[in-house]
């Protein structure tokens, strides 16, 4: 019942997984697979503990217990920096934009372009940033204004081109289109079913179900930190994950 017939090589398994805070058990011995080339949603209530299973695969957030495996390897993931060099590219709910810093500083944070290998090559960094923003159709007026400025639905947008410009295998968006008007949020599905077709895996992490059902290939529901349900798309309906998200699914069976 909890699975769906999915059964090609996964490229992230996280097995057993346990989070703990202080009482609250966040991830209750949860196993979460990322296939190759699909787009995956997870879903669940609030608090079910999505941003926190994605948190332990980008490294922000230590598990209790469990393990990761990428291509069947077991990988050790302590820190962001780990999980970037593995290829996983994280946007976060909470979005993590430096205020004091221009748009385009913000995109290339932590890997500007160089020019003689010491300074920031600012020229390049601009142009590269006003082509991310015109691929995603992002209105910001420009990539030398400063992100504290930027409206909510602006500064989201800006957290998912940073992460989308960067060369990643597995893309991880948590909840990237909440703040987004009509045609951004179309952009950046868009971006994601692009993203899919170049070979990537995407994991989305949404309470817009018309959103991910018009994208996903997959669904894993979450709820009160266990793993309730998983679905190809094709073999489920809204009614079905809306009943596993809030509960009335374990009811009825
Ligand atoms: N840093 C933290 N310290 C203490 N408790 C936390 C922390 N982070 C998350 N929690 C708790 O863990 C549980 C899962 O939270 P999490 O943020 O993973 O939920 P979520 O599914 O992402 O919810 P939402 O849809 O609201 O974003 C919640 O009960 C939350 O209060
Ligand atoms: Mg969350």
């Amino acid at each position: 019942m909890l699975n769906d017939k999915s059964n090609s090589n996964p490229i992230v398994e996280m097995k057993n997984i346990k989070k703990y805070f202080g009482h609250v058990k966040a991830l209750d011995d949860v196993d979460f697979e990322i296939n190759p080339q699909e787009i995956l949603a997870l879903v669940g209530d609030n608090g079910a503990g999505k941003s926190t299973l994605i948190k332990i695969l980008s490294g922000v957030i230590l598990p209790d217990e469990g393990s990761i495996y990428m291509n069947r390897k077991k990988v050790k993931i302590e820190n962001p920096n780990d999980s970037i060099k593995l290829g996983i590219g994280t946007v976060y709910q909470d979005l993590a934009i430096v205020d004091c810093l221009n748009v385009a500083a913000n995109i290339f944070l932590g890997r500007e372009p160089r020019r003689a290998g010491i300074f920031v090559n600012r020229k390049k960094m601009f142009k590269d940033s006003e082509e991310s923003l015109k691929k995603l159709k992002i209105k910001i007026d420009s990539v030398r204004q400063i992100a504290g400025y930027l409206s909510g639905g602006q500064r989201q947008s800006l957290a998912v081109g940073r992460v989308i410009s960067m060369d990643c295998d597995i893309f991880v968006l948590d909840e990237p289109t909440a703040a987004l008007g009509v045609e951004e949020s179309s952009a950046v599905l868009k971006l994601i079913k692009d993203l899919k077709d170049q070979g990537k895996s995407i994991v989305i992490i949404s309470h817009n179900l018309a959103h991910v059902f018009s994208v996903s290939d997959r669904f894993v529901v979450l709820r009160q930190g266990k793993i309730v349900g998983k679905r190809l798309a094709n073999e489920t309906t809204t009614e079905e994950i809306v009943s596993m998200i809030t509960g009335a699914y374990e009811l009825k069976n």
